[in-house]
């Protein structure tokens, strides 16, 4: 593994020579260059924050996946690490897919998925997928200790273990394909290395719920159990699923030996067009956080003329309302970040458009729905987007701008019970964030605004608005 590895560090930092910025965030995840897909191995061990990523350092497309790596004491300031796993081994030959990381007695254990093409590269029906282990004693460099849990008979796909220690065990759920439909498949252990079966967690029904259902992660919020998964092959409905592949979560109640009874619907997580694969863990305090990948699978990707693509999301805690509902605010680490802070007074405006400035990086808003009739209302994002009030709708819609039709069109949540909306919203180089009413909807999108073109001002069409007091701060980066 040595050599590849050596050689995966010097193809990043040839592509980091030629790499250009106008897109490259400022305070998210990336790669130095690369490819990069979903976050994977998040953990908070002896002290220090890793981030684990989907890598391919040899080209801003995907390919053979190797897994990144980056360190922060804080969840906020990160330091690039060399790459961590390369694909090569007899079990993980074509990949080292996602998996997790886990703190067993200090040492710092990953278990991730060994891919292997059966047929052609890419032929999605002839794979064999494994569940590796491999260990660090430094934190940094890893050692493989190959497959610990092999497919059952008639498993198509298998990948994506997110592993947790409760009640003396070890758990591990699996995602996986049966059928042509999704499941989520659980695992338990004494020892990391030796894994029964334990029981089909969920799945779906009929293919309308999905043909494989990705990256799952099982965790206690609050009183109840969270079961998230990315399930490829859900029908658009109406403003639901509109993305490639989606993200979301089933909730509902799960004890050690029993079977997990979720008690509503599948739920989407995010609803902006970025949002995938995301994966939990625990803060140093106990909180549960999660990052997910800032893209989605088959959309254009601009800055891969720039030598890379692929970001994570902002570390964002979740928690949980009396509805069900699982909301995600952004990490209180990232006030950290902020810089020169810049206030605007409440302001009506009527069919007019107020400039407010181009280095302001997040916003804290409120926007008065009940007094404003105005038609659309919001803040335009230079010539990449705008985040309004579609006041016939009803909904709170976030719509790109790009000259390729590929990343144009809307994305929105309707409007929560009249009266006063809060937003927070974070513009990088290219992304935005969208926080609703402290985390009961988000919409998270990758943008690409031209040179120049970054001014962020509020708008009124056909009609009146009333913002609150407006609070900007230009952010620092998170690159030590
Ligand atoms: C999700 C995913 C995982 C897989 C990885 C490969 O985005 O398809 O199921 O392990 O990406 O890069």
């Amino acid at each position: 593994m040595k050599n590849a590895l050596l050689s995966a560090d010097h193809a990043v930092e040839a592509l980091h020579a030629q790499r250009q910025d106008d897109y490259y965030p400022r305070f998210h995840l990336a790669a130095q260059a690369g490819w990069i897909n979903d976050p994977n191995g998040l953990i908070c061990i002896n002290g220090v924050y890793h981030a684990f990523y989907q890598h391919h350092p040899f080209d801003a497309n995907w390919g053979p996946m190797h897994w990144g790596h980056a360190t922060s004491h804080d969840l906020v300031h990160w330091q690039h690490q060399p790459i961590a796993l390369a694909p090569g081994d007899e079990f993980d030959k074509d990949g080292c897919f996602s998996g997790c990381a886990v703190d067993d007695r200090g040492v710092l254990t990953l278990i991730y998925t060994g891919h292997v093409w059966l047929g052609k590269a890419g032929d999605d029906d002839q794979v064999r997928e494994v569940q590796c282990l491999a260990t660090s004693s430094d934190g940094v460099h890893f050692v493989k200790h190959g497959p610990v849990l092999l497919p059952p008979e008639g498993i198509q796909h298998f990948r994506d273990p997110k592993v947790w220690q409760q009640d003396g065990q070890w758990w591990m759920v699996v995602g996986a394909k049966e059928n042509q439909l999704g499941q989520v498949r659980l695992y338990r252990s004494h020892d990391l290395r030796a894994w029964t079966f334990e029981r089909v967690l969920a799945r779906a029904q009929t293919t309308a719920e999905g043909y494989m259902w990705e990256c799952p992660d099982f965790l206690a919020l609050g009183e109840r159990h969270l079961l998230m998964f990315s399930p490829q092959g859900l029908a658009p409905q109406g403003y639901h699923n509109r993305n490639r592949f989606q993200s979301g979560y089933l909730l509902g109640d799960w004890q050690p030996g029993q079977a997990f009874t979720p008690n509503q619907p599948f739920r989407e997580l995010d609803a902006g067009h970025d949002f995938y694969a995301p994966q939990s863990f625990t803060a140093a305090d106990g909180r549960r956080m999660l990052f997910g990948w800032m893209d989605m699978w088959e959309s254009p990707m601009p800055s891969k003329a720039h030598g890379w693509a692929g970001a994570l999301t902002l570390p964002r805690e979740l928690s949980l309302d009396t509805d069900g509902n699982v909301l995600m605010n952004p990490a209180r680490e990232l006030r950290a970040l902020r810089g020169e802070t810049q206030s605007f007074g409440a302001a009506q405006l009527r069919n007019q458009r107020l400039v407010l400035g181009a280095a302001l990086q997040e916003l804290a808003l409120t926007v008065d729905t009940a007094a404003s009739d105005a038609e659309r209302y919001g803040v335009t994002i230079g010539n990449a987007a705008r985040l309004y009030i579609d006041n016939q709708a009803q909904r709170l819609v976030l719509e790109r701008f790009s000259d390729d039709p590929g990343l144009c069109g809307c994305r929105s949540v309707p409007l929560p019970p009249a009266g006063n909306m809060q937003l927070q919203v974070f513009i990088d180089r290219s992304s935005v964030e969208v926080f609703v009413n402290q985390g009961r909807a988000c919409l998270t999108s990758r943008i690409y605004p031209a040179d120049g073109e970054r001014t962020i001002s509020m708008f009124a069409e056909s009609g009146a608005a009333a913002f609150g007091e407006l609070h900007a701060w230009a952010l620092g980066s998170i690159w030590e």
